[in-house]
């Protein structure tokens, strides 16, 4: 598809095959390499992703393949304090344009909140850069258009760090469902649980914003329904889904602006103590003065326009349904996914963080119709994301060699996953099943 642009009908006509929406593995390709034979780096939006998982450990990890030669964000005091944090010397800018004309980048990694990738990823493929986003890739579907056309227009490439992929455990059900033990899969149970802890900050940030996140259904089910469009080999075909917000913002029996100074924290049990962590003061606090960005806002500002408690039914392109929720609010962290197929039922229960024992992280269970169930030995790897990030990035930046399934997610696969959120946040605003054509086709 490179060459021309892709329009609307041509792109879902080519929905069908997970596979297709994958780009070749390997270190992403050099359009000009500096003199040292590093990547020359810029990154845009240096908050705790960029400056954490695509700063400071690229520094320490990558240091023979990449560089970095620009940061940039709307807060510049972030930029400096993110440059502090990374320990690089490179230049800091407020202006995208300005830092691309100075710096020269080759590399653009996208980490600034999910409402502004768009933009960002679309400029940088135009100037002919590879570009690394973080999901969720787009908001909506205009933004989603934007970013398929020019990907088709690009020379370079992008890669949507969907890191949920590489973490083994669910390379595990990948192979097993790909196998053929429990037959074609013919629906899915599908519940993923935020606890009071995780959950709630959500609802501290400018996630709580639908025109920042896009909602929990976009910005963070976006991970889910990766996993569920790769692990099952299909696209999204129809969404109809139900979102509510029942614990949070206006549903709070009191509020303030922020933690630090709220008459309330004495009673409030979401209080929580930013002080304590001096990365989060040097990227946070220290930095409020440019923009009054609160990363410890209080959890029941009346502002927030986004669910805690979501439900959707989804139908895939291969006739598997789909049973999904999502809820903010629980007493642990986890998730359960069943796939119930012809021959028998693939079922995992993993459990992130509660506050009792459990004998494993991750319980996976292969019961055969008319046979036996069975306890699948699960792989565990140390490191962010269940060992997804480290894996992710040693794809992009050393070449790892991986199997077809383990290839980058691209554009395409970027755009089904959050299409299936932004269908889920159309259905509850207007009441219907939105099928996925009316987003990108017509
Ligand atoms: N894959 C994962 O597991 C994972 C984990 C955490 C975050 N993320 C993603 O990383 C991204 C950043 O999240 P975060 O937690 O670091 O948030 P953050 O708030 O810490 O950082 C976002 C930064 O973007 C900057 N910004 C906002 N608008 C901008 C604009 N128009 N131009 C330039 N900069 C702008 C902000 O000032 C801030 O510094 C999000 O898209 C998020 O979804 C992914």
């Amino acid at each position: 598809m490179k060459g021309r642009s892709t329009t609307r009908r041509e792109f879902v006509r080519s929905a069908g095959a997970a596979a297709a929406g994958t780009v070749v593995a390997g270190a992403v390709a050099a359009p000009g390499r500096a003199a040292t034979g590093r990547r020359r780096a810029a990154m845009v939006g240096t908050g705790h992703r960029g400056s954490g998982m695509w700063g400071r450990d690229l520094v320490l990890k990558y240091p023979d393949v990449v560089e970095f030669v620009g940061l940039c964000d709307t807060n510049p005091k972030r930029a400096e304090a993110a440059r502090r944090l990374m320990g690089v010397g490179c230049p800091t800018f407020t202006g995208f344009e300005e830092m691309c004309d100075r710096t020269r980048p080759d590399l653009l990694i996208v980490t600034t909140v999910d409402a502004e990738h768009a933009g960002y990823i679309v400029d940088g493929l135009g100037r002919g850069m590879e570009v690394i986003t973080e999901k969720p890739m787009v908001v909506d579907e205009r933004q989603c258009q934007a970013v398929i056309d020019a990907e088709a227009r690009a020379p370079g490439r992008l890669i949507v760090t969907f890191n949920y992929r590489y973490a083994p455990k669910h390379q595990k059900i990948k192979e097993i469902l790909a196998s053929g033990a429990i037959g074609r899969v013919s629906s899915v149970d599908f519940s993923w649980y935020l606890d009071v802890y995780h959950g709630a900050d959500y609802f501290r940030r400018w996630h709580r914003l639908s025109a920042k996140g896009g909602t929990l259904f976009v910005h963070k089910a976006t991970h889910h329904f990766d996993l569920m469009n790769w692990w099952l080999g299909a696209d999204p075909v129809e969404v109809a889904a139900h979102g509510e917000l029942k614990r949070y913002g206006a549903r709070g029996p009191f509020r303030h602006s922020h933690c630090r100074p709220c008459p309330h924290k004495d009673r409030c049990p979401f209080h929580w103590d930013m002080t304590r962590d001096p990365r989060l003061m040097a990227l946070y606090a220290e930095c409020e003065s440019v923009d009054g960005y609160h990363r410890d806002g209080c959890v029941f500002r009346e502002d927030c326009d986004i669910f805690d408690t979501m439900a959707a039914l989804v139908r895939y392109s291969n006739g598997v349904s789909m049973a999904y929720s999502l809820n903010a609010f629980m007493p642990f962290e986890g998730y359960r996914v069943a796939f119930n197929g012809e021959k028998g039922r693939l079922e995992v229960r993993d459990y992130e963080r509660q506050p009792f024992e459990v004998a494993q992280q991750t319980e996976m269970h292969l019961t055969l119709s008319f046979g036996e169930r069975e306890l699948v030995a699960v792989p565990r790897a140390e490191g962010g994301h269940a060992g997804g990030d480290d894996i992710l990035r040693d794809i992009i930046f050393r070449g790892r060699e991986v199997p077809d399934e383990l290839r980058l997610p691209s554009a395409r696969a970027g755009a089904m996953s959050c299409l299936t959120g932004i269908a889920a946040r159309k259905s509850v605003a207007e009441g219907r099943p939105i099928r996925i054509a009316e987003l990108v086709a017509l």
